[in-house]
């Protein structure tokens, strides 16, 4: 027993002019690795639905799919906020489902918090979890659920009236109550600027570096897919390519009989090593 993880970091590290660190992780390798590398909150993001399900997009995510993943990042037990994705689909319809969802997130998988995409439209929805005490983290921008409608990935807030739309968007969700913000692939001075004016913490991606903070996905960041490179992500090793070698060795070890070698066996039947 003792005291949950803490979501005061946000709003302590936006008033200190400290950055947040945030990153995505989907089970105990990835949660464990995040937190030896000191980020300061982990996001199970629905991601997932690309680089852990290989779908083009996270429409197809369930509910089930992100309980799942979150439970084996609590089960991490690392100490950091874990921020679970409300998945497309999840909080669309009746808040009361919207509820129910986020608090299986919480209450199922040992989430501390919920992300949602989408602003002014999702109202009801995000009072309905505020009032069941659900911490939420808004997510603004190129939001990846909208892809059909938005059609495609594409960098959202260019022009006055897009900008604006943006703008009072975020100053709803931190006048609600969300504790933080993702901004995700807007212009880097819409970003600052929404920074600056709103009262919660903006956690930028593909948004410049006038953010609180900054989050990546676990595998673009580790460069677990080579042929995967987009312009807001800067890979800090290539371990796509050096688990790719490390396995071609053990084949060719193997082919080779060069392993397993002696050390590796467990002796003669009698007992001898
Ligand atoms: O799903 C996700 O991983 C995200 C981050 C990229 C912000 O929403």
């Amino acid at each position: 027993m003792g005291q949950p993880a803490s979501l005061d970091l946000f709003a302590r590290k936006k008033r200190l002019g400290e950055k947040c660190v945030v990153l995505t992780a989907y089970d105990l390798a990835s949660a464990r690795a995040a937190a030896a590398g000191g980020v300061d909150a982990l996001l199970v993001g629905d991601s997932l639905g690309n680089v852990i399900q290989g779908h083009d997009t996270t429409l197809p995510v369930t509910i089930d799919d992100m309980v799942y993943h979150t439970r084996l990042v609590a089960r991490a037990a690392t100490g950091l906020p874990v921020i679970a994705d409300l998945p497309w689909g999840s909080f669309h319809v009746d808040p009361a489902d919207t509820v129910r969802a986020a608090v299986r997130l919480l209450k199922e998988a040992g989430a501390h918090a919920v992300k949602l995409e989408g602003g002014r439209k999702r109202e009801a929805h995000l009072r309905a979890l505020l009032d069941a005490e659900i911490p939420v983290m808004g997510h603004l921008g190129l939001t990846p659920q909208s892809v059909l409608r938005l059609g495609g990935f594409k960098v959202q807030g260019r022009g006055e009236a897009a900008a604006a739309a943006i703008l009072a968007d975020a100053a709803f969700l931190a006048a609600a109550g969300c504790f933080a913000m993702v901004l995700e692939c807007v212009p880097a001075t819409l970003a600052a600027r929404i920074t600056a004016e709103v009262g919660c913490a903006t956690v930028g991606i593909g948004a410049g570096a006038g953010c609180d903070g900054q989050v990546l996905v676990y595998h673009d960041l580790l460069g677990m897919f080579p042929e995967w490179q987009p312009k807001f992500v800067r890979r800090y090793a290539e371990l796509g390519r050096v688990a790719a070698e490390a396995i071609a060795a053990y084949a060719a070890d193997v082919r080779a009989g060069g392993f397993p070698g002696p050390e590796h066996a467990f002796g003669d039947e009698n007992g001898q090593a």
